[in-house]
């Protein structure tokens, strides 16, 4: 049992903001770390983000802002997020801190100095998505797989890392350590790999192509390839080289990441490691992709789902264990609601609320609600097996939470569920309360439902901790207890007869799927969740607003305001306006149109203009349509 524990997230890119799939690696991370607090192990949890390199400028550009500006607004999306989600990371790195910086520097010149990092002129395929060049076999149909795009052909001087030297290392290493990679398939993967020779890394960029980088501490015309700046992120939080942190908690890090960037987790940081002497990580954890539609979810494909939405609308725990128990971990799944839903319904709602709910109610139907003692003179021989099923769960638990089969853990936790439920439907507590005889009897039976449901609160800690510490509440156990040690699960008949226990409660409502198309008050708070709809305002609220028809009389460009009109419109007096369409519409095209505005907006300045009213638009992704009358009428007639 591990006395230290260390577990990495990826350091996300700042380039768009955080969906489930981000939500999903991170939720894993949180839940192993909790897992480790089971076992008594010191954790540590580092998340963050990764700020640097092209990608990085031209989101930036894209919002006409700074990329100083931009990675503070988009690295803070992340880091509020996590808490909402229940992340109870320690630390949250961004590549742009100052120390990241000073580590990286020293790193490469300590790489440098001992003779793995050379200069020379390279000529090749470089993609400017990816930030990297390719190789002809690489390509797919002569384009990056990933971007769909042509490389361009580009030559220049560059310095590179001896990674060639290192490939025997590491391929003696996958062999002598077989699950340093897992699971399988992504070991095999990497050995692949392998089987080719490995290209030495180009490790700089002239500043003359991307300045957003850390400079080469050797040479102040370069800056540092985005990849050998972010793997340092892992060592760097831990204030390598004698950081307290690192030597606490390196020897024990175990890395999560998909599938996507194997190859860099795979490859490049075990060389970069071995080159600079760091002992090699421990575990490097695979997971496939979420998919929507079969297709994987992303931020290029715009098919992203947003985890607080899917918080807001069905509770964080359900969330954290649909994701926990539907993915297969290593292999991809396909994100769909109703999927969710079910889970919802037929895990959480029935299985194991109803359980909980059922044994709660008896005790308050049977014994007023206080935990009944077991008599120690009754032949107890029909519970034994409850307290050894128990126990097997919590074997089988650890074993599977240990290798990251997290699906698989709780599948072990719902068996032992089942088999409460069973050992209910068999012992007959109502039954049993009929008979003057069946009291000893009944007694013990709820008494080791009593204590089951307690094994289980434990054992569901790490990915419901807000479940777990209600059903604790409920079953009377002090606050104080460290109810979710392995230690104490392992025991049997820790909770004190005599203790008095609270009214029941629903763990989880049932979700019905039909009454969501009905129209009562509480459907239509969940539709406008759904739809991320605006509260509900009152007829005296909208009565405020002065809608009125328009005709657009004059439309002119605003110079270096890319999407701005300046307009002149007819509402019975004239108005100048400023509307944010011009990416829709030519100047020509507008004039005589006839639009709504609102005529009592506040007026603003936009790019030097004082804009008197607002043009109402649909606005998406692509393009904006101005609302317009379905037939020609008096301009400035009033809409109500
Ligand atoms: O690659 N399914 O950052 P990134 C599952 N900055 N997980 C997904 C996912 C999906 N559809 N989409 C994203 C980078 N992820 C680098 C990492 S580390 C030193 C530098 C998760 O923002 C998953 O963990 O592109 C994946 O590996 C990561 O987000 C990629 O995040
Ligand atoms: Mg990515």
């Amino acid at each position: 049992m591990p006395s230290s524990f260390y577990v990495t997230t990826p350091i996300y890119y700042v380039n768009a903001r955080p969906h489930l799939g981000h939500a999903y690696t991170t939720i894993a991370a949180d839940v192993v770390n909790r897992f480790n607090k089971m076992r008594k192990a010191e954790t540590y949890f580092l998340t963050g983000t990764d700020e640097h390199g092209d990608k990085i400028v031209d989101a930036a550009e894209r919002e006409n802002t700074t990329p100083r500006v931009y990675v503070d607004r988009i690295s803070k999306l992340f880091r509020d997020l996590w808490p909402e989600l229940g992340i109870s990371n320690d630390d949250f790195i961004r590549t742009t801190d100052k120390k990241h910086i000073q580590i990286v520097e020293k790193i490469l010149q300590d790489i440098y100095d001992a003779g793995d990092i050379y200069f020379s002129e390279y000529e090749g395929l470089y993609c400017f998505g990816c930030e990297r060049f390719y190789t002809e076999k690489e390509l797919v149909d002569g384009k990056c797989p990933d971007h769909q795009t042509a490389p361009e052909r580009i030559r220049e001087s560059n310095y590179f890392f001896r990674m060639s030297k290192y490939q025997d290392w590491l391929v003696e290493h996958i062999n002598r350590y077989p699950d340093v990679i897992r699971p399988e398939r992504y070991r095999n993967e990497v050995l692949s790999f392998l089987k080719e020779p490995l290209e030495d890394l180009c490790i700089s960029r002239p500043k003359s192509r991307l300045k957003w980088g850390i400079t080469l501490p050797f040479d102040n015309n370069y800056v540092t390839y985005v990849w050998f700046d972010a793997l340092v992120n892992y060592v760097s939080a831990l204030d390598y080289p004698d950081g307290k942190k690192f030597i606490k908690f390196w020897p024990s890090v175990q890395h999560i990441v998909a599938k996507d960037i194997l190859k860099p987790h795979g490859i490049y940081w075990p060389t970069m490691l071995k080159a600079a002497g760091i002992e090699m990580y421990q575990h490097l954890n695979v997971h496939g992709y979420w998919n929507v539609d079969e297709s994987k979810m992303s931020k290029s494909l715009g098919n992203v789902v947003e985890p607080l939405s899917l918080k807001n609308k069905y509770g964080l725990d359900a969330f954290r264990y649909f994701l926990m128990r539907d993915m297969v971990f290593g292999l991809d799944s396909n994100f769909s609601e109703d999927a969710l839903v079910n889970r919802i319904n037929s895990d959480l709602a029935n299985d194991l609320g109803n359980l909980f709910s059922r044994v709660l109610a008896m005790v308050h139907k049977y014994f007023k609600g206080c935990v009944p003692q077991i008599d120690p003179t009754i032949d107890d021989s029909f519970s034994v097996s409850l307290e050894k099923d128990a126990a097997e769960a919590v074997t089988e638990f650890e074993i599977c939470m240990d290798k990251f089969a997290f699906h698989r853990a709780i599948a072990a936790v719902w068996e032992l569920i089942s088999k409460m439920n069973k050992y209910v439907d068999i012992t007959a507590p109502w039954e049993l309360a009929k008979k003057k005889s069946g009291i000893r009897e009944l007694e013990a039976v709820i008494y080791n439902l009593l204590e089951g449901l307690r094994v289980i609160s434990g054992l569901i800690y790490p990915v419901m901790p807000d479940t777990a510490r209600t059903m604790q509440k409920h079953l009377g156990n002090d606050p104080g207890v460290p109810f979710y040690e392995l230690d104490y699960l392992r025991k049997w008949r820790i909770i004190r007869p005599g203790t008095v226990l609270p009214k029941t409660v629903t763990l989880f409502p049932r979700i019905d799927v039909k009454k969501e198309k009905t129209t009562d008050h509480d459907d239509d708070q969940k539709i406008q969740t759904r739809l991320k709809m605006k509260p509900e305002i009152s007829m005296e609220e909208f009565a405020k607003v002065d809608l009125r028809v328009a005709t657009i009389t004059a439309a002119e460009t605003i110079p270096r305001a890319k999407k701005l009109l300046k307009l002149e419109v007819d509402i019975g007096e004239t108005r100048t306006i400023v509307a944010g369409i011009s990416g829709s519409y030519s100047p020509e095209e507008l004039i005589g149109k006839q639009v709504i505005i609102v005529a009592n907006l506040k007026p603003a300045k936009l790019m030097g203009v004082l804009s008197n009213g607002m043009v109402l638009a649909a606005v998406d992704e692509k393009e904006c349509t101005v609302a317009g009358m379905d037939k020609v009428v008096k301009p400035g007639t009033p809409l109500s």
